[in-house]
């Protein structure tokens, strides 16, 4: 039977990696162009957390794969289903090419890596410029994507209150004991 609510590990890690992603956009672009003493350290701020988000999309696409999760409600409209289908495999592919964007961009400008991982790109500052480029819209397109995916929790909670946003809720009793 499938269960009516998320795994507590799979709700833990969504949280989890929500907060650090939304910290990661806000200090992404507070680095872009950023000339003050404290910019080497959010840079290094920056290349960490992304690496531990790496390790975490890992753990969690692997935790999608094997943990049963809740169905969407039946009554929902077939467009909506296709639609929160095709927002959370975004998601997913976000999560994953955001990080490997940002090391394969390092690798191409010949900058340190953290935990000096090796080069995933060949050195190549034309390469450089355009996963530079790269990582920047893709951080945009997770942000409207995360807005979208927010309006559409809002949307379960308080207009459909259809249990949705209950299911990945962080704590909660469950109906079904
Ligand atoms: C989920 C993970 C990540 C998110 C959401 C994220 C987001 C962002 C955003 C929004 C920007 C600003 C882009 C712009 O305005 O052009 C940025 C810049 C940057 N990111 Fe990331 N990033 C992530 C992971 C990484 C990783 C893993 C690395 C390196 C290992 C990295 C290295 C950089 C660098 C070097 C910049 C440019 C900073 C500058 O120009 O001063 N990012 N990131
Ligand atoms: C960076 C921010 C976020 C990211 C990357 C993210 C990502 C995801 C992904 C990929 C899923 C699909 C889970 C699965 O079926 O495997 C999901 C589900 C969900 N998220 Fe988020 N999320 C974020 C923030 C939020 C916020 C702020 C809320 C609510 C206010 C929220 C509420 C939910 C809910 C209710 C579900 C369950 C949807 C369902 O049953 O299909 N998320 N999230």
């Amino acid at each position: 039977m499938k269960p009516e609510v998320f795994h507590p590990m799979a709700r833990l890690v969504h949280w989890l990696m929500a907060i650090l992603i939304i910290s990661m956009l806000f200090i992404g672009v507070s680095m872009v162009g950023d000339l003050s003493p404290r910019h080497p350290l959010l840079v290094e701020l920056h290349k960490a957390t992304g690496l531990a988000l790496l390790v975490l999309v890992i753990v969690r696409i692997g935790l999608r794969l094997t943990l049963p999760h809740p169905p969407l409600p039946s009554d929902l409209p077939a467009l909506q289903r296709v639609a929160a289908g095709a927002s959370h495999l975004l998601l997913y592919a976000l999560m994953l090419a955001m990080p490997l964007l940002g090391w394969a961009m390092l690798s191409a400008g010949g900058y340190p890596r953290p935990l000096q991982l090796p080069a995933i790109a060949p050195h190549d500052l034309h390469l450089y410029a355009v996963l530079r480029q790269a990582h920047g819209w893709a951080g945009y397109l997770l942000f409207a994507t995360v807005l979208v995916h927010l309006g559409a929790a809002l949307m379960h909670a308080l207009v459909r209150r259809d249990g949705v946003l209950r299911s990945m809720w962080p704590s909660h009793v469950r109906r079904s004991e």
